[in-house]
C-alpha cells in the first residue's frame, strides 16, 4: 500500500509548528455517527447526536453516555435504536441531530437536525421543539453546523445545500460544481431567519468569533473557510479566510478565541483514501498548528476536533466512540520531514 502519509507531507508541505506527544482514548458511544459535541454550563459532557436520532451525553467513565434527548416526535425505539442513518425514510421517523450548542445564559441546547432544521431542548431533555427550518415555512436543504455568538446569543447556522439529497457518491461530492451552501442567522428574540450569504460550496461548519466582529463558514468541497464580517467597515462582505490542504468540516472556538478544524485529506487517485487533520487557525488565519490523527485513525474521517478544558475530542459520523486526546508533554522543535 502506497503510505498516504509520506504522500501527504510531499505534496502539502507547511509548517508544523510545535511537536506534542498525546495521549489517546475512546470513550464508547451507544451507537455510530457523532457529528458534533456541545458540553454544558456544569462543564458535563460531551452532549452528542448519532446517527439513530438519539442525543447522548457523557456522564464519566462508570455509566458512560445515557440518552439525553431526541428530535423527531414518531421516534421509536424499537426501530431506530442502534441503526446508521443510511436509510433515508428511517431517518425522517428517527430524526439526526448534528451541529449543537448550549446558550450557557438560559442553559438551553440549541441544535440543526437534518430533517427538522433548527431546534432547542432545555437542560432536562426529552423531545426538542422545532425554531425554523424542516419541511413548513423558511426551509433548509440540510442543516448540518451551528454556533451560539456567547455574547448576544445570535445563531449562526450552515446549510449543506441540496448536493447530498443527489447523491451520497464520495467521487461525485467532491468533484462537485453545485454550489448550493448557505450561512444562516437565527435571532431567538425576534425569531427571524435571515440568509447571510449564498452560493456556498457544502458549508459544513460555523463558527463566530470570540469578539463577536465575524462568522467563519468552512466550505467543504472548496477546501477553505470564508469569513463573514459581522461587524466594523467591512460588515456584511465575506472574504476567503484560510485555505486548507484538505476537506474543512466543524469548525470550533477555543477558549482563546483561535479555531481547531477537522480536516479530511480524501484522495480519488490511485484509489480512494483518506485521513484526518485538526488544523488550529488563528483569528488572523494563520495556521498555528497540525495534528495528523492517522495513527489513531487510520482511514476514518473526523467530523470535529474540539478543545474542553486541556482535552481535544474528535468526533467521526463513522465511528462508534468519541477519540479523547491529552497532551502529554510538547517540544518547541519544529517536526523534521
Ligand atoms: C409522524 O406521525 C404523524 C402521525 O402519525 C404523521 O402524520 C407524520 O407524517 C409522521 N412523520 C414522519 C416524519 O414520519
Ligand atoms: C461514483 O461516481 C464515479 C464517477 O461518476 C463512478 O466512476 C463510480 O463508479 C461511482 N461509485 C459508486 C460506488 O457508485
Ligand atoms: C487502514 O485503512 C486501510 C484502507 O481502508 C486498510 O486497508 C488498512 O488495513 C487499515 N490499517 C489499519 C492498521 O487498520
Amino acid at each position: 500500500m502506497v503510505p498516504i502519509f509520506l504522500l501527504f507531507l510531499f505534496c502539502f508541505p507547511f509548517n508544523a509548528g510545535a511537536r506534542c506527544f498525546r495521549s489517546f482514548k475512546k470513550l464508547q458511544l451507544p451507537a455510530v455517527g457523532s457529528e458534533s459535541y456541545a458540553f454544558d454550563s456544569h462543564n458535563v459532557g460531551p452532549y452528542t447526536g448519532l446517527s439513530d436520532g438519539r442525543i447522548v451525553k457523557y456522564q464519566g467513565p462508570e455509566t458512560g453516555f445515557v440518552e439525553f434527548a431526541t428530535t423527531s416526535a414518531n421516534r421509536s425505539k424499537e426501530l431506530c435504536d442502534g441503526t446508521d442513518g443510511n436509510d433515508l425514510k428511517l431517518t425522517e421517523t428517527c430524526g439526526r441531530a448534528l451541529g449543537m450548542e448550549f446558550d450557557h445564559k438560559t442553559g438551553e441546547l440549541y441544535l440543526v437536525d437534518a430533517v427538522y432544521g433548527l431546534m432547542v431542548v432545555g437542560s432536562g431533555g426529552g423531545l426538542a421543539t422545532q425554531l425554523a427550518g424542516g419541511k413548513d415555512g423558511e426551509r433548509f436543504d440540510e442543516a448540518d453546523a451551528l454556533d451560539i455568538d456567547p455574547n448576544t446569543g445570535e445563531i449562526y447556522i450552515g446549510d449543506l445545500g441540496t448536493l447530498l439529497h443527489k447523491t451520497n457518491n464520495l467521487t461525485e461530492i467532491l468533484l462537485s460544481e453545485e454550489r448550493t451552501g448557505r450561512l444562516l442567522k437565527y435571532d431567538p428574540k425576534t425569531k427571524k431567519l435571515t440568509v447571510l450569504l449564498k452560493g456556498l460550496a457544502l458549508a459544513a461548519g460555523v463558527a463566530v468569533s470570540k469578539d463577536g466582529s465575524f462568522v467563519l463558514v468552512g466550505e467543504y468541497i472548496a477546501c477553505r473557510i470564508t469569513r463573514y464580517w459581522l461587524k466594523g467597515p467591512k460588515a456584511t462582505t465575506s472574504e476567503i479566510f484560510v485555505e486548507l490542504p484538505g476537506n474543512p468540516d466543524n469548525i470550533k472556538r477555543t477558549k482563546s478565541g483561535d479555531f481547531w478544524v477537522a480536516v479530511n485529506i480524501q484522495r480519488l487517485q490511485p484509489k480512494p483514501s483518506c485521513f484526518a487533520l485538526g488544523q488550529k487557525i488563528g483569528a488572523d488565519g494563520q495556521i498555528l498548528e497540525t495534528v495528523n490523527f492517522y495513527a489513531e485513525y487510520n482511514a476514518t474521517s473526523v467530523a470535529e476536533v474540539q478543545e474542553h478544558h486541556g482535552l481535544m475530542y474528535l468526533s467521526s459520523t463513522n465511528a462508534n466512540f468519541a477519540g479523547v486526546y491529552e497532551v502529554l508533554k510538547c517540544s518547541d522543535k519544529p517536526v523534521q520531514v
